[in-house]
């Protein structure tokens, strides 16, 4: 039984990735609860954590609770960072990169100095350059895409600069490193605010709102990006540590693409209300496109998408209703 530490365990893909590996080790959670949510982490109002002081509410920019919280770790997932919604991101982008790096290279020197077996880094599809996805339709993205790197944020930016650490220390062989590079990830437990959620849970707070929220999409809605749900994001973070490690970046999500018109219309028809969608054009739609060549996961990992987006869209939106409703 290992002895597994989350940082970020209490968001989207760590809350996920905790219930997973929970019957099989020893599993430690730190978050600072920026986003994620300490619900995300119970069943019927009670801690799925066997030890509930196993989870630590401690700020990663500070390398002494790296330090303390990394001691006696067999393994770090490391998925703490801020990530939020298109128009978080572009608003805050001095604040976002110097947040994400400083969590990054705090955790990943922690846990080199604690002599930690395995470290496993989740990257964005967010750090493909600009230039590769400007066209709708445009050929899916490989990793060697990667170079020379010109993100169109500085998210995207300070993702690829934890990637880049992380592979330092493995070439000098201070630690084994995992690597994943996910595209746009969906699925409970979402955020669900209008400051901080992605673009999924948006538009499914505005459905399960509607009337009283407008269904605003932003942008043209001819923007396109690859969904993958969580349930195949926590199957390649399981992969990775297994079959993955040392083996450079591995990019996690579907050759095909949906346009954000499509997946709100999506929505809607799950949603089985009469609603007029609206289109703002002032807002910010971010890259016009880009799928995953999964080819390198499939191979290492045997790793390849099996939640359909309408099965995905269906359940992330009965989770959305039922949450607002619980608030209401
Ligand atoms: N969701 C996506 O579409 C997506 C896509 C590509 C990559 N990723 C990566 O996956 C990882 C997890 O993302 P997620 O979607 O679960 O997001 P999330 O926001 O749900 O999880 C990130 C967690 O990190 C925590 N956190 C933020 N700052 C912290 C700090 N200073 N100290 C401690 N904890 C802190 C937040 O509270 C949150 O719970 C992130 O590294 C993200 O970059 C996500």
């Amino acid at each position: 039984m290992a002895r597994i530490l989350i940082t970020g365990g209490a968001g989207l893909i760590g809350s996920n990735l905790v219930r997973r590996l929970l019957p099989h080790h020893e599993v430690f959670v730190v978050d600072n609860l920026w986003r994620g949510k300490l619900e995300n982490l119970h069943d019927q109002g009670k801690s799925i954590l066997p030890n509930p002081a196993n989870f630590h509410q401690l700020d990663l920019t500070d390398y002494q609770n790296c330090l303390k919280i990394t001691q006696g770790m067999d393994v770090v997932y490391h998925l703490a960072d801020i990530v939020a919604g298109i128009n978080y991101v572009f608003s805050n982008q001095y604040f976002l990169y110097r947040q994400n790096t400083l969590i990054n290279t705090n955790t990943l020197r922690a846990a080199i100095e604690n002599k930690v077996k395995t470290f496993i880094y989740v990257g964005t599809a967010c750090s493909f350059p600009l230039e590769k996805q400007q066209e709708v339709n445009c050929p899916p993205l490989k990793e060697e895409d990667t170079y020379p790197a010109h993100p169109e944020s500085s998210y995207g930016w300070s993702k690829l600069m934890g990637e880049y650490e992380c592979e330092l220390a493995r070439e000098e062989k201070l630690i084994d490193v995992g690597i994943l590079r996910f595209h746009n990830v969906y699925g409970p437990p979402c955020e669900l605010s209008p400051e901080k959620s992605q673009v999924i849970p948006a538009l499914c707070r505005k459905a399960a709102k509607y009337p009283a929220e407008p269904f605003i999409v932003w942008g043209s809605g001819q923007q396109k990006r690859a969904f993958v749900h969580v349930d195949d994001v926590i199957d390649a973070l399981i992969a990775v540590r297994e079959k993955g490690l040392n083996q450079g970046v591995i990019q996690i999500g579907p050759a095909q693409s949906n346009s954000i018109r499509e997946i709100a219309e999506t929505i809607v028809r799950i949603s089985g209300k009469n609603i007029s969608i609206q289109y703002d054009l002032s807002k910010p739609e971010g890259d016009k496109d880009r799928t995953a060549d999964f080819s390198k996961a499939t191979r290492i990992l045997g790793w390849s998408p099996r939640v359909d987006l309408q099965t995905g869209l269906e359940r992330t939106y009965r989770w959305c209703n039922e949450y607002i409703n619980r608030q209401r």
